[in-house]
């Protein structure tokens, strides 16, 4: 799909996120010819080079973080030509009266806050003042999005003094997973699940995102904030607001995120016994949380189990169990939907051996799998199985249809066409906090340390017995 010509400013252009993400995605829609000739990319940051020199550091980028072309695509060397830099301060003066002079026109333009959010306020009064904060301007702005209600609502506060909700895009990556985005089309373009998508039919939900790296050089961030704030509150909650939502009536920005925003006012607060935080130890190659994070005392969790209700008409009673943690035992995420047991066995069986299950893998290998039972073949008599209905989505399409764009590639691109649907508005960013502020509260006010649990394992034991004492099992954690 053809994309208007931009321009593009990406503030912190020569940081972590800019050098392994967002660059090397827009070279990667280079190459799809979504760049129009006169589209142009303006890295800006406090460095003092010039626009030579951002190139250089552009191509290293590409080469060592674009994980298909490697920077061999052909078209490098021109892609390198529609860059440019500009040396900022983003609390003074330096490079604005610049960077205006350079983004007058009729292009769309975005600005890309790829930096600390003590800056935005600052960066999007800036804009304002140089003109460049108008009705085609967009920012797309990162997580953290606040640590609190309180520092999210300054933070969206601060933003709207200077742009319209419209023109504001927070990013949550995991919107532009393109399984995440085939929950929709599963759940709203096919009549065989929605019918059954309740509390009559399901007997429960599971969302795990497990990695298997630890906190390597990020522990200062994540030291401050942890698995709920870093994971759960974001990427966990959008991922339960979709499988929970009501249909939308139509897949545009404002239907879909109100839909959202339902689901997180429906939430009952979670108990404290049906939460478990966890902190991985080290082994005898890999350092531990603590060492890692360079805090011998910290009590922070990489890994946090919980059970959550959404309290509406279609999921009373549904538990959702959500687990996700680093240095687990593989990178592996899913969802799954446990339908219920059939309510009567004909055969000379349990009922409850069988059911059937809706597993949506995210990652590594996206795909969907629905458990069914069959009669095990052969003439052993009426003996049941469960066996899976696969669809492995490079199998399905081919490698070349599932090669699918980074959810960073198609989010930037979902911004130069001003489609918000993919974005986090900003009352759902609140009422999230809203969620999570007081689980975080009552653990600062007990002060109990995270449960240890090894490298390469589950997490904790009693994320397990999270769900053993309601009679239920965690899927394995497997890629
Ligand atoms: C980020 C978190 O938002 O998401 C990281 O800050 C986490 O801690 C990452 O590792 C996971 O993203 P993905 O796309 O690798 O699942």
């Amino acid at each position: 799909i053809p994309v208007d010509p931009f321009d593009l400013v990406i503030f912190g252009g020569t940081g972590d996120l800019a050098r392994r993400k967002i660059l090397p995605g827009l070279f990667r829609r280079f190459c799809a010819g979504q760049m129009e000739e006169d589209s142009r990319i303006i890295g800006a940051a406090r460095s003092d080079m010039d626009s030579e020199e951002y190139r250089h550091f552009v191509r290293e980028a590409i080469t060592e973080f674009d994980p298909k072309t490697k920077g061999e695509c052909a078209h490098l060397d021109e892609f390198l030509t529609r860059l440019h830099y500009v040396t900022i301060d983003a609390l003074g003066e330096t490079g604005w009266a610049e960077l205006a002079e350079l983004t007058r026109s009729d292009k769309v333009r975005a600005f890309y806050f790829s930096v600390a959010p003590r800056l935005f306020g600052p960066l999007a009064e800036r804009l304002h003042l140089h003109g460049m904060a108008d009705g085609e301007s967009r920012i797309v702005v990162e997580k953290p999005f606040g640590r609190d209600l309180e520092s999210a609502r300054a933070l969206n506060k601060v933003l709207a003094e200077h742009f319209e909700e419209n023109q504001i895009y927070r990013i949550d990556h995991y919107l532009g997973k393109e399984t995440v985005q085939n929950l929709m089309a599963i759940r709203f373009g096919n009549m065989l699940f929605e019918p059954l998508w309740n509390s009559q039919y399901v007997d429960h939900i599971q969302i795990t995102v497990a990695e298997s790296v630890g906190v390597g050089g990020r522990g200062g961030y994540y030291d401050r904030a942890g698995a709920m704030r870093d994971m759960m509150q974001n990427h966990m909650m959008q991922l339960l607001c979709l499988i929970a939502m009501e249909p939308p009536a139509k897949f545009n920005p404002d239907a879909v995120r109100d839909e959202k925003l339902k689901v997180i006012r429906a939430l009952d607060p979670v108990r404290e016994e049906d939460i478990v935080r966890g902190q991985y130890e080290g082994t005898e190659d890999l350092l531990g949380y603590r060492r890692e994070a360079e805090n011998p005392e910290s009590t922070t969790e990489s890994f946090v189990a919980l059970k959550a209700h959404v309290s509406n008409w279609r999921w009373a009673n549904t538990p959702f169990y959500l687990r996700t943690g680093k240095r687990l035992r593989e990178r592996a995420s899913e969802i799954a939907i446990v339908f219920k047991d059939a309510p009567h066995s004909i055969f000379d069986e349990d009922a409850g051996r069988h059911r059937n299950i809706l597993t949506i893998k995210l990652q590594p290998n996206e795909g969907i799998e629905l458990g069914v039972t069959i009669k095990e073949p052969g003439p052993g008599g009426m003996r049941l199985i469960d066996v899976p209905l696969d669809m492995s989505f490079a199998e399905a399409l081919g490698p070349e249809e599932a090669d699918f764009p980074d959810a960073y590639e198609r989010l930037i691109m979902d911004v130069i066409r001003g489609n918000q649907t993919l974005f986090m508005r900003g009352d759902e960013v609140e009422e999230a906090w809203a969620w999570t502020d007081p689980i975080i509260a009552q653990w600062e006010d007990d002060a109990v340390p995270p449960i240890r649990y090894a490298t390469g394992s589950s997490g904790p034991d009693d994320a397990l017995m999270l769900m053993h004492r309601d009679g239920r099992r965690w899927r394995e954690i497997k890629a």
